[in-house]
């Protein structure tokens, strides 16, 4: 039977961090098993908030690729493309925003929030109002079959399958298929500050920060409020510090007993977090030394290769389309 296919991507906006993998790395990492992947790095979507400051994204598509090889993305198994290497993505963008009435995109919940909370940029484009346009041009493409995203991006997925509907319906029917979202089950991980993570806030932890940093952090983190000395008792559920100990520290026999003596006020704060420190830099070293082990030309290589298999795909939907509206008019 044929392998069902996944794509899914990434806009390269800096490092990545312990967010990104817990919400989607971890699990594009499993997908490669048992689907057909393709990880794009989403270049132009990037661009079209970065389109007055754009000068880091070509080093951030390069760091983003080796974010994903050194955390267990396989180029042998997976196709990783950067986007803009590609430009049926284009072509079948501006097919898809003829069919794609304006209100469909003035309504998108994401686009409105993002005019509303996005300070400081011009974002009231046409460039951006059609950036689910292109995101749909991205998973048509490789005519995808699941698409792994978070809960955030369930607007634009929705609007896909929309948007390939009705190019269906006016065009043809055997060219694409309306792919189904994929959602992780830790879909967002809370900041250390107990606030959506967020880049503005800078409260999180990344993939590159060293030990003592990742030291610093942890022991910056957000704790019950209410536990001001170590023997009142603490509540577990929802406190950041928990929460990353439930999701990198492998060993559960401690965090259960960590969480046992904080519900009685029996152990500081400070044990609780020096145990969680050790745990992430155990979690984070293996990844930090495999990073080591990938310079710019390596990443740029599997870039290379892999925008060359993505592209025969592309250009075979793209030829299809053209075809068919060729025939039409
Ligand atoms: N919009 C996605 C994000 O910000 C990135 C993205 C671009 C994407 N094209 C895609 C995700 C296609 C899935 C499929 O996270």
């Amino acid at each position: 039977m044929k392998k069902q296919k996944i794509l899914s991507g990434m806009r390269p906006t800096g490092r990545l961090h312990l967010g990104h993998l817990v919400g989607a790395l971890n699990n594009w990492i499993k997908l490669q098993e048992e689907f057909e992947c393709f990880f794009m790095v989403a270049d132009w979507h990037a661009l079209m908030s970065e389109y007055e400051n754009p000068s880091d994204i070509r080093k951030n598509s390069i760091e983003i690729v080796k974010d994903w090889v050194s955390c267990g993305i396989d180029p042998r198994k997976s196709v990783v493309f950067v986007q803009s290497m590609i430009p049926e993505h284009l072509e079948l963008a501006m097919v898809f925003g003829l069919l794609t009435p304006l209100g469909w995109l003035e309504r998108c919940t994401t686009y409105k929030e993002q005019l509303r909370e996005i300070k400081g940029r011009m974002l009231a484009t046409y460039g951006f109002l059609g950036y689910p346009v292109l995101q749909t041009a991205d998973i048509a493409l490789y005519v995808a079959d699941i698409v792994p995203v978070g809960v955030d991006q369930l607007p634009h997925l929705e609007l896909a399958r929309e948007i390939i509907r009705r190019f269906n319906s006016l065009y043809a029917k055997d060219i694409f298929k309306e792919p189904k979202p994929m959602l992780t089950k830790v879909s967002k991980l809370v900041g250390l500050d107990n606030r959506k993570m967020s880049k503005s806030y800078g409260n999180f932890i990344s993939l590159s920060d060293t030990a003592e940093t990742v030291k610093k952090k942890v022991y910056g983190m957000y704790t019950d409020p209410n536990r001001t000395r170590a023997d009142i008792p603490g509540t577990v559920e929802g406190n950041p510090v928990f929460i990353y100990h439930d999701l990198f520290n492998m060993n559960k026999e401690e965090v259960s007993d960590l969480k046992k003596r904080y519900q009685q006020g029996k152990v500081g704060d400070v044990e609780v977090k020096q145990k969680l420190t050790i745990a992430i830099n155990a979690f984070l070293e293996p990844i930090r030394q495999r990073r080591l082990n990938i310079s710019d030309s390596d990443a740029e290589k599997i870039i290379k290769d892999g925008t060359e298999r993505a592209r025969e795909t592309a250009k075979k939907t793209m030829g299809k389309v053209k075809k068919c509206l060729h025939q039409m008019m």
